[in-house]
């Protein structure tokens, strides 16, 4: 049997690979030459196609654009020292980025589209993977409701697109975070679980005001009490208290990809690890004890982040020094070194594209 889905390619005529500068990648400014483009009507999956990177044209009435039917995801892929390229885990994202569409009341996308796809426009575009150091191709799929229509009704159409380009860092430094305990991301029974636009669009003021005051971001807290630490809204929070990896989880987390990596291999390695709520009273007492030894932000973006000092009302937490910091560094570079081919991947989290 032929595929269920037809993907037809349309090739780029006017490259951009030869303007991009390797060695001095941002994050997120350049896109590579093609994208993946699928339309949802009439209860179907239809007309797949990879086409040159370029705009979209939609109605003013697009109902995304008014009531924020809109999800994403972030992957990334590496290039190997022998030249092979590698998806890293897009499996948990595609399962993620159906629980969010299951919450927004979006259609699920086929996994012959999200990963199928995937593969194919990794495969067309590989050049723009870079093997330079601490380099990746940022793949972000999303979807959007396009139905041009007023009433406030899930969307009869809808548009998965796929566009990926080469990036570097998204944090070049350890982070100063900011406890929040004004402003809400998001309640139990809400959509913090889910990666819609809606949750990056609600931290923008409340992370304005901390970055006023010289933070870089902030620690969410719980809806109710603002007494539980929750996540960074751009990534995870995870703290080594005593001899345990900590983690805060519920539903009003994001459930990050790298997070769980980090669980999973921290776990190989004989450390105990924990995905439960910690207060802040735990965590800002455990940095005054010292038994919160290492935090750090995780994330596709952000990698592992360290964070170099907490504020909380009005005083500012020092954390030791990042160099120092033993699982950290250790887990970074164990995660560089499986994602970028050079040891062994005991638990096949490498994609390799063919
Ligand atoms: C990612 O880590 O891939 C995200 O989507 C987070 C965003 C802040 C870039």
């Amino acid at each position: 049997m032929g595929h269920p889905y037809n993907i037809e390619v349309e090739l780029t005529q006017n490259s951009q690979l030869e303007k991009v500068d390797f060695n001095n990648l941002k994050f997120g400014q350049i896109l590579s030459d093609h994208m993946l483009v699928a339309d949802y009507d009439d209860g179907e999956w239809k007309e797949v196609k990879i086409v040159p990177y370029g705009n979209i044209s939609l109605s003013p009435a697009t109902s995304a654009l008014h009531y924020g039917q809109a999800i994403f995801e972030g992957i990334k892929a590496y290039k190997f020292e022998d030249d092979r390229v590698s998806i890293f885990r897009p499996d948990k994202n595609f399962e993620r980025f159906n629980k969010s569409a299951l919450r927004l009341e979006m259609p699920a996308v086929p996994k012959e589209i999200f990963i199928d796809g995937l593969k194919k426009l990794i495969d067309i575009d590989r050049n723009f993977v870079p093997n330079t150091a601490g380099a990746s191709l940022y793949i972000r799929p999303y979807m959007f409701a396009t139905e041009a229509a007023l009433g406030v009704h899930p969307s009869k159409s809808y548009k998965f697109v796929i566009i990926t380009g080469p990036v570097g860092a998204y944090y070049n430094k350890p982070l100063r975070v900011k406890v929040e305990t004004f402003y809400t991301r998001a309640a139990a029974g809400g959509v913090g679980f889910s990666k819609n636009a809606g949750n990056y669009a609600l931290a923008l003021y409340p992370t304005k005001l901390a970055q006023d005051e010289g933070f870089d971001q902030l620690i969410w807290t719980d809806a109710k009490e603002h007494k539980y630490v929750e996540e960074a809204g751009t990534a995870n929070l995870v703290f080594m208290l005593g001899d345990t990896l900590v983690t805060p989880g519920s539903d009003t987390v994001l459930q990050g990809v790298t997070r769980h990596s980090i669980m999973d291999i921290a776990n190989s390695w004989g450390i105990k690890t924990e995905t439960r709520d910690v207060s802040v009273k735990e965590l800002i007492d455990g940095i005054e004890t010292g038994q919160v030894s290492e935090a750090f932000a995780a994330g596709t973006a952000a990698t592992l982040t360290p964070i170099s000092e907490i504020g909380f009302e009005g005083k500012v937490y020092k954390l030791s020094d990042p160099e120092t910091r033993t699982f950290s560094n250790r887990v970074v570079n164990y995660l560089n070194d499986l994602r970028y081919g050079k040891i062994e991947d005991p638990f096949g989290w490498n994609f390799i594209v063919e």
